[in-house]
């Protein structure tokens, strides 16, 4: 078998959250897929990415006040750790907000635009006239076009899939601010994707076998309905690489995302760890532009359903037409779902994948369960906690370790170690397991993994049938039967290593473990072939691996506790403990409003008391009389925005009627701790607006 040239990707997951056990489960997926080539001898470069840009990831670093580097950079920072917790090997992990990414998009737009690729076109589109900018589709709700489902976004239906234009919502509304959104005209970028020299590739690209039967099928679907050209640039503010030669314009974060799978492989390249990876031959190491152009390089791109559009035709069209060879298979997998139901794609499904660590759940459970029930279509994943717990303690602790517990004492007990000779009934057992070889690699190959472990748990059944007839265990108390008793132990562990080939790409920490014990070295596909023969010296079995226990289950599915309100009130750095709780409803009852500063005074006969003259947007003014005197000066005020206590009884002062109050930040000592600071909102808010 000729050795495999293969790039790899996942999904790059969007900087402005932490991995889900959706995104879990996709690298488990590709890094069991991944495991499995480089077993066999392939060279595999295996990249992720941070998927950086985009208005959803400015505006949440705005209103986490920071600065959008600083706040993909946070997430970046935490990423390793679930990487490293459930075994996902990844070569590189970079950010589309990188060099590369904007060399390689910048260049890849250029060739586009060299090739008559790119449309200009002045566009309507829509504006939010509170929040004054042009509105992100991500930022427009409304109701589907196509399928009429409500609140679904202004670029898809996570519904039907369909790809629109939001302008074509019914209803729309900002998300922003509620408000409803304007028309303005700006000139925009489109890719030509309904030039007929794209669809007759993409026709042709999307069913000559790259991709799954049913994702074949909706492409054809998708092109029956029309291919419409492609909006690909944005107007600022945006986080995003700049469009060569067009001031204040930006990539659509869609069209430098793809281009980032590029990026890392070049950051992977150029960091200089390419050349002397995992089984690549000695030969002279290719550059990033050679590997990428180099026929022979597959290029395998796992992603889930809701984004295929992109990943099959989009992706394909600008790489095609930029001069760029196109993926070679686009493997779509389902959603994960927890016991039966859907998870929410920001804060995915009630199992925190951090959280499954930290309480002492293994890994490596997880990965066998979801390789379990992985298969090479386009179905849902559900985690079922009873079949969890049935699949790793019955199958693979039941069936698979305890082969190796079974058989493991007696060699080291009774025959110092060493294999023994195997005979016939063990041998037959021995080549039935070694012939399940080929048809394992085509089934791990195919990203059948749900058929690979049921394959190799009837293999294990196999091997526990002879053991029960055998019964090692009475063999060692028998007279004379020591040699039937070496005998068997060694078909038990040969049989163990062989199992132990199979199941590495989705266990590789045990079969680290395994390979120890056996002192067998790094276990290949290809040492299925042989055995390791009489002779051969084990060291001393360790036990490897618990059983999940139902408690496990019981506390990932547990609601975290509330955070604890300190005991001690003066422990807090505000010198108050929380108050008591209440209830959304309690906190509705106030009316907090936006309110612009008109006027203020200074109030005679009193030096606590400024006079505010507020407007908060109902056509008329309201006096307030706030205790600030002492560290604000009228001129000062005037012209801000707070935040007004709205509804609040009108109270009779000595200096007239306050109608309201507003929020101020004060130390419950205010002694001790001198200070008053008025609450003013983010840029943007404008009076009469609701603080909820
Ligand atoms: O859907 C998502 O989470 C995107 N961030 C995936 C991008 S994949 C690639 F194009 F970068
Ligand atoms: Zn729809």
């Amino acid at each position: 078998m000729s050795q495999r040239k293969i790039f790899v990707t996942t999904a790059l997951p969007y900087a402005n959250g932490k991995f889900h056990v959706g995104h879990i489960m996709e690298y488990i997926q590709a890094d069991i897929w991944v495991r499995f080539q480089r077993m066999q001898g392939h060279m595999v470069h295996f990249v992720g990415a941070d998927d950086a840009h985009g208005a959803p990831i400015m505006i949440a670093a705005e209103k986490a006040g920071k600065t959008p580097q600083q706040f993909v950079g946070e997430i970046a920072a935490g990423r390793q750790e679930y990487l490293d917790g459930f075994h996902i090997r990844f070569d590189n992990w970079h950010s589309t907000d990188s060099a590369e990414n904007t060399e390689l998009a910048q260049g890849i737009y250029r060739k586009l635009k060299a090739g008559g690729m790119i449309a200009t076109r002045t566009i309507e589109q829509f504006y939010d006239p509170v929040k004054g900018m042009f509105l992100p589709d991500r930022y427009i709700k409304g109701e589907c076009p196509v399928c009429h489902a409500k609140d679904q976004y202004g670029d898809a239906c996570e519904v039907c899939s369909s790809v629109y234009s939001p302008t074509e919502l019914i209803s729309p509304y900002s998300t922003l601010t509620g408000a409803t959104p304007e028309l303005r005209s700006s000139e925009h970028f489109f890719f030509k994707l309904s030039d007929p020299k794209v669809v007759d590739f993409l026709k042709s690209w999307t069913q000559d076998g790259k991709l799954q039967p049913e994702m074949a099928k909706k492409a054809s679907e998708w092109f029956e309905a029309g291919m419409a050209d492609w909006d690909i640039s944005r107007e600022a503010p945006y986080f995003g690489i700049e469009i060569p030669d067009a001031p204040g314009k930006y990539f659509y974060v869609w069209l430098d995302a793809p281009v980032g799978y590029l990026a890392s492989l070049k950051n992977h390249f150029d960091k200089g760890q390419a050349a002397n990876h995992w089984h690549e031959p000695s030969r002279t190491a290719q550059g990033f532009d050679d590997f990428v152009a180099d026929p022979a390089v597959e290029q395998v791109h796992f992603i889930g359903k809701d984004i295929v559009y992109f990943h099959t035709l989009f992706w394909p069209a600008m790489l095609q037409f930029s001069g760029r060879k196109t993926p070679s298979q686009v493997n779509v997998h389902g959603f994960i779902t927890v016991s039966g139901e859907k998870m929410s794609k920001s804060r995915g499904t009630g199992i925190d994948p951090l959280k499954y660590l930290s309480i002492g759940m293994n890994p490596e459970w997880l990965r066998y369960y979801i390789a379990a029930k992985l298969n090479a279509k386009v179905e849902d994943v559900d985690f079922n906690p009873d079949d969890f717990i049935a699949r790793v303690n019955a199958d693979l602790i039941g069936k698979y370790i305890n082969i190796a517990s079974r058989a493991a004492g007696f060699i080291a007990k009774r025959f110092g170690g060493k294999l023994g000779a195997v005979s016939a009934d063990g041998a037959a057992l021995l080549t039935a397991l070694q012939a399940a070889s080929a048809p394992m690699q085509a089934l791990y190959d195919g990203r059948d993994y749900a058929r690979a472990l049921r394959e190799i748990m009837g293999l294990a059944d196999k091997v526990n049938e002879y053991v029960d007839q055998n019964k090692p265990w009475e063999l060692a108390k028998k007279e004379g039967m020591e040699a039937r008793l070496h005998d068997v132990c060694s078909t038990c562990i040969e049989a163990f290593r062989l199992l132990t080939i199979y199941l590495k790409p989705v266990l590789p920490a045990l079969a680290a473990e395994v390979e120890a014990f056996l002192a067998s070295g790094p276990l290949l596909f290809a040492d299925a072939a042989r055995l390791l023969g009489a002779g051969h010296e084990i060291r001393d079995y360790k036990h490897l691996m618990q059983r999940v226990d139902a408690k496990q289950l019981d506390q990932l599915f547990e609601a975290p506790e509330p955070a604890a309100a300190p005991a001690a009130a003066t422990e807090l750095p505000g010198g108050e403990g929380i108050a008591p709780t209440i209830t959304i409803d309690d906190f509705a009852k106030i009316d907090l409003r936006i309110a612009r500063i008109v006027a203020c005074q200074k109030v005679e006969g009193s030096t606590k008391l400024l006079h505010l003259t507020l407007d908060a947007g109902e056509g008329r003014t309201r006096n307030v009389f706030s205790g600030i005197a002492s560290v604000y000066q009228p001129e000062q005020l005037v012209g801000k925005l707070t935040v007004l206590v709205a509804n609040l009884a009108p109270r009779k002062m000595k200096f007239g009627i306050s109608e309201g109050m507003v929020l101020a930040a004060s130390h419950a000592d205010e002694k001790a701790n001198p200070g008053i600071h008025v609450l003013e909102p983010w840029p943007g808010a404008t009076p009469g607006m609701r603080v909820r």
